[in-house]
């Protein structure tokens, strides 16, 4: 059921949560499936609902530094850095965890993701429910990325509540940054762009392959993810268009799904756009290639992961 945020709304969820089941909610990049992270139970079943293979560890969502701070065994210096910086915001720092913490979902090796989402109402619900949340993408594993309250409920119809926050504004997953090691290491480009993580750290270990979906350094990195029901063909250049296709591209283009040139922006829509392509119910999209520049990275991994097979 979908929900207004109000006081009611807010105190339903953090109910729900407190009772170990799980909430939908909206966060800036896309809505997440909440469960309380310290619930065995509770993680289990974000598990069982997305259909999530037991491999791909959760990002653990908190509502303040102390808070992050309480996860890890250690917290180093560019941590505090980057989190004075970018938190709240689409950023998650990859941390060593704390022994008194349990494992969230999958084996990590000992470590922990952890982000402070920019999102009131996400925010507000972290401190209703006191706890912090497990939360994946709120949409069937491999599918494309929800950034709407309904998106959620036609990925997810069983998840008891989803929180309306209205359309998600990064409308992409947050980038992944690893920083137990002395070099700060991307694991998953998103909406945080890599010249500003680079502001703050200098250096950022990037995994060479990391466009072409071949890399696997965060576990969740698998192959084939974020992809529409439509065989999804990337193309530097659009010719011929068969009936049952769609296209999406960022030049004017009669009939297509046509997304801003800036990057930021056409992040924003790509998976609304991409849900609209597959409600049309076309047998093929055919996406024109964005530029291979940095700024470009994230749109870029997650289009080629959508067009794996
Ligand atoms: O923007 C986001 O990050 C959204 C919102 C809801 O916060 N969440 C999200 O979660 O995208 P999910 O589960 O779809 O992606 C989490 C990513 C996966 O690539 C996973 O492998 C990685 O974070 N991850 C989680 N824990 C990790 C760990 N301990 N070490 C390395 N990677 C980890
Ligand atoms: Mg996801």
């Amino acid at each position: 059921m979908i929900v207004l945020p109000d006081a009611d709304g807010l105190r339903r969820a953090a109910e729900l949560l407190r009772a170990g089941s799980v909430v939908a909610f909206p966060t800036e990049t896309v809505y997440g499936l909440g469960a309380d992270a310290f619930s065995e139970a509770a993680v289990a079943e974000i598990y069982r609902l997305k259909n999530r293979p037991s491999w791909n560890p959760l990002i653990v969502h908190v509502a303040d530094v102390p808070a992050a701070r309480k996860l890890a065994a250690s917290w180093p210096a560019v941590a505090d850095e980057l989190a004075a910086r970018f938190w709240p915001g689409p950023l998650t720092l990859v941390v060593r965890r704390a022994d008194h913490v349990p494992e969230v979902g999958a084996k990590t090796g000992g470590t922990i993701a952890i982000r402070i989402p920019a999102h009131e109402v996400a925010l507000k619900l972290l401190e209703a429910a006191g706890i912090p949340l497990a939360a994946p993408s709120a949409n069937k594993s491999e599918s494309i990325s929800p950034t709407t309250a309904s998106h959620v409920m036609r990925s997810l119809p069983d998840v008891p509540l989803v929180l309306d926050g209205g359309p998600a504004s990064w409308g992409i997953e947050s980038t992944v940054v690893d920083v137990t090691g002395a070099v700060p290491r991307l694991l998953r480009p998103g909406a945080l762009p890599l010249r500003d993580i680079r502001d703050v750290t200098g250096k950022l270990q990037l995994p060479d392959d990391v466009a072409d979906g071949s890399a696997r350094p965060s576990p969740g990195m698998s192959k084939r993810h974020y992809a529409p029901r439509a065989r999804l063909v990337l193309t530097p250049e659009i010719s011929d268009v068969p009936d049952n296709a769609g296209v999406l591209t960022y030049v004017d283009r009669p009939g297509a799904e046509v997304l801003s040139a800036d990057p930021r922006e056409y992040a924003a829509d790509l998976y609304a756009a991409l849900h609209r392509l597959d409600d049309r119910g076309v047998a093929t999209i055919i996406v024109q290639a964005p530029p291979e520049t940095e700024e470009w990275l994230a749109v870029r991994d997650r289009l080629s992961r959508a067009a794996a097979s």
